[in-house]
């Protein structure tokens, strides 16, 4: 039986953020800009993206890992800033561990299931669009909307490349965006961390207004609950804290266009 005695005791205790590679940085930023006074701690997990082409099983152990990792550095909750391991794995997890999970997708379907329209295109990984995650949680508050997913599996890499300005990769953009719009969205849903980083290209082929980002409502989200729950930190106490599991010097130059960060990330893999 787990009890969230420690959560709710421990309101300076670091926020954990954890993603396959650089896309959760574009939670964090939105975290921080509204919870200054937060410690944060984050893992990249760039040895094992892209998670939207792994299985179940394996989201489950590379988790696990990371979860043991953050009850390690007693974090007061964890933060999925990622759409694939919360469409796999949330239900699967959200109780077996000593802090508050949140999940990106749980928590902005309900806030996406307000909009007023008919037709909600998402762009995600093709775990979280085969999982049907959104289409299903959307449903459970608002029926009338329709909304159809399309994956796009070369969009994770060409992020953590940093190479989105590459015509061929341009090309690859502007081809998946053109088959998205085939369908008529009145709204596109960006349903993976990563994907933020590429919208300098996809606005110059599609109005920006048409894009939401889902990181500025998910941190508003964990913002109200960490507020109501009486956690917020009360002034800011440490540095925070990067590590990835490959490539530190990648991770740091990949992450530029959105987060700058002061020094590589450290390099920390799991022995299984
Ligand atoms: N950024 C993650 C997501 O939101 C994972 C992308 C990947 O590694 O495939 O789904």
């Amino acid at each position: 039986m787990i009890t969230l005695d420690k959560y709710y005791t421990q309101k300076n205790s670091p926020i954990a953020l954890f993603d396959s590679g650089v896309g959760g940085l574009t939670v964090l930023n939105e975290l921080k800009k509204i919870l200054p006074n937060e410690n944060f701690v984050y893992y990249g997990d760039t040895l094992h993206m892209p998670y939207g082409e792994k299985t179940k099983a394996q989201l489950l152990e590379y988790s696990d890992n990371i979860f043991k990792f953050f009850e390690s550095k007693n974090c007061k909750c964890v933060v999925m800033a990622c759409n694939t391991t919360s469409s796999v794995i949330y239900e699967d997890v959200k109780n077996k561990y000593n802090f508050k999970l949140y999940s990106i997708v749980h928590s902005v379907s309900e806030i996406l299931s307000k909009l007023e329209i008919e037709r909600l295109g998402i762009f995600a990984t093709r775990a979280t669009i085969t999982s049907g995650a959104y289409q299903t949680k959307i449903a459970q508050y608002n029926k009338s909307i329709n909304v159809f997913g399309q994956y796009c599996p070369q969009w994770v890499h060409i992020v953590e490349e940093n190479a989105m300005n590459i015509p061929k990769n341009i090309e690859i953009i502007r081809n998946d965006l053109e088959k998205m719009l085939k369908n008529k969205p009145e709204k596109i849903v960006l349903g993976c961390t990563h994907y933020p980083f590429l919208l300098n290209v996809l606005e110059k082929f599609a109005d920006k207004d048409i894009f939401i980002d889902p990181a500025k409502p998910f941190a508003q989200y964990i913002a109200n609950d960490l507020k109501l729950n009486h956690l917020l930190n009360d002034r800011k106490t440490q540095q925070d804290e990067f590590y990835v599991s490959s490539n530190p010097e990648n991770f740091k130059h990949s992450a530029k266009m959105f987060y700058e960060l002061p020094n590589n990330p450290e390099l920390l893999i799991f022995q299984n």
